[in-house]
């Protein structure tokens, strides 16, 4: 697995990757709506083909995960793709790397605990506000659970 960061010469790629998983190319985090085709980003590759992506952004000592989705999972890939980052963070002298997951996203409420992330903030409702900018956002998450709140988690590098 090769893992390599996001240039202007795999853009199209990496938007296609985007489009195929979310059928859209912006994102609402925390009431903010994000455009994802300007976003930093890691790519894992395998056989010729994009497996996995991690997009994130930096403000201040922060950095903040906006998306992770492997293709290929549970081999690895999203591990390596936030050991990645986290490596990122400290290269770079950060404090905290901080992301936005969903009550609903069992999974990823899981994969994060058990790789030294800490729930650090809940947002009640915070969907509510999510679907005046996003209608089309569902009201039935992942699990058949009603998809309500954003959880924060936090690593303190
Ligand atoms: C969350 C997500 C990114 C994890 O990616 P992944 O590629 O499956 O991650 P990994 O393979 O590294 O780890 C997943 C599990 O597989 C296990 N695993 C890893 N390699 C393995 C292997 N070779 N054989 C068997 N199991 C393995 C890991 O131990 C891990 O289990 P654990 O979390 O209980 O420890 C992925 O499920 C995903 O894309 N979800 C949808 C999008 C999403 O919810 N993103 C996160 C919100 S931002």
């Amino acid at each position: 697995m090769i893992i390599r960061r996001i240039d202007q010469n795999d853009r199209k790629d990496i938007d296609d990757f985007i489009v195929n998983h979310w059928y859209t190319m912006d994102m609402v985090v925390r009431g903010e709506s994000i455009d994802m085709g300007n976003v930093d980003g890691l790519y894992s590759f395998e056989d010729e083909k994009i497996t996995g992506l991690i997009t994130y952004r930096t403000e201040g000592d922060e950095m903040e995960i906006l998306s992770l989705d492997s293709l290929n999972e549970n081999r690895g890939t999203g591990s390596r793709l936030l050991e990645k980052v986290v490596e990122l963070g400290r290269k770079n002298g950060l404090r905290r790397i901080k992301l936005i997951t969903t009550n609903d996203n069992l999974n990823a409420l899981r994969f994060y605990q058990k790789r030294g992330f800490d729930i650090c903030n809940i947002y009640m409702n915070a969907l509510d506000e999510a679907r005046k900018i996003k209608p089309e956002i569902p009201f039935i998450g992942m699990n058949g659970i009603p998809l309500k709140h954003e959880i924060e988690l936090e690593m303190i590098l």
